[in-house]
C-alpha cells in the first residue's frame, strides 16, 4: 500500500528490498534514516521528513516543482534516489527563512506578485537561490537560463524574473552595509 496516495500507486510502493542507511544534512540539521533503495529524494523529503514545501509535479524531471539545492546545485529531487545523497548538504524551501523571517528572495516574490497558485514557487525559489549564490549579479538572460527547467502555469514568468533581479540588487546592497 502506498503511504502517500493510500492506494496501490506504483510510484511509492516499497520495493521489498533491504533498506539502506542514509545520513545527510537537511536545512542545517543532521538526518539519519533507513530508506528503501528505490525511494526518491523527493519522497524521502515529503514522506519521511514531512518537508511538504517541495512539490511533486511530473515526477519525471520535466517541471521543476521538486527542485532543491544539493551541495550548492539546484537539482530535481524526483530524479535522485534518497540512497544517493549520503553525506550531501541539502536545502529545501523550508531552509530559506531564518526562523520566522522569510528571506529577501521570498519577500521579493511576494512584492512582485511572482506567485499565484504557488505550486511552482518552491522550485522557482530554489533554482533562483542556487543561481544567486553562484552569480550575485546575474543578467536577465542568466536568470531565464537558471529558471528554464521550472514551469509556471500562472504568472507568465516576467514577475518571477523581476523578483529574482530585485533580490540580487537588494542582497548586494545588504552586503555593502
Ligand atoms: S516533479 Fe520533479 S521535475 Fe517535475
Ligand atoms: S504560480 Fe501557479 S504554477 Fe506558478
Amino acid at each position: 500500500m502506498c503511504e502517500v496516495h493510500k492506494n496501490n500507486c506504483f510510484i511509492h510502493v516499497p520495493s521489498g528490498m533491504q533498506p539502506i542507511a542514509l545520513s545527510c544534512i537537511v536545512n542545517g540539521e543532521a538526518v539519519a534514516a533507513m530508506v528503501d533503495p528505490t525511494m526518491t529524494l523527493l519522497n524521502f523529503l515529503r514522506s519521511e521528513l514531512k518537508l511538504f514545501g517541495t512539490k511533486e509535479g511530473c515526477g519525471e524531471g520535466e517541471c521543476g516543482a521538486c527542485t532543491i539545492i544539493m551541495n550548492g546545485v539546484a537539482v530535481n529531487s524526483c530524479l535522485i534516489l534518497a540512497a544517493e545523497v549520503e553525506e550531501a548538504n541539502i536545502i529545501t524551501v523550508e531552509g530559506l527563512a531564518q526562523g520566522d523571517k522569510i528571506s529577501i528572495l521570498q519577500e521579493e516574490f511576494i512584492e512582485k506578485d511572482a506567485l499565484q497558485c504557488g505550486f511552482c514557487t518552491p522550485g522557482m525559489l530554489m533554482s533562483a537561490r542556487a543561481l544567486l549564490d553562484r552569480i550575485p549579479n546575474p543578467t536577465v538572460d542568466e536568470v531565464k537560463e537558471a529558471l528554464a527547467g521550472n514551469f509556471c502555469r500562472c504568472t507568465g514568468y516576467f514577475p518571477i524574473i523581476d523578483a529574482v533581479m530585485a533580490t540580487a540588487e537588494r542582497e548586494r546592497r545588504e552586503l555593502r552595509k
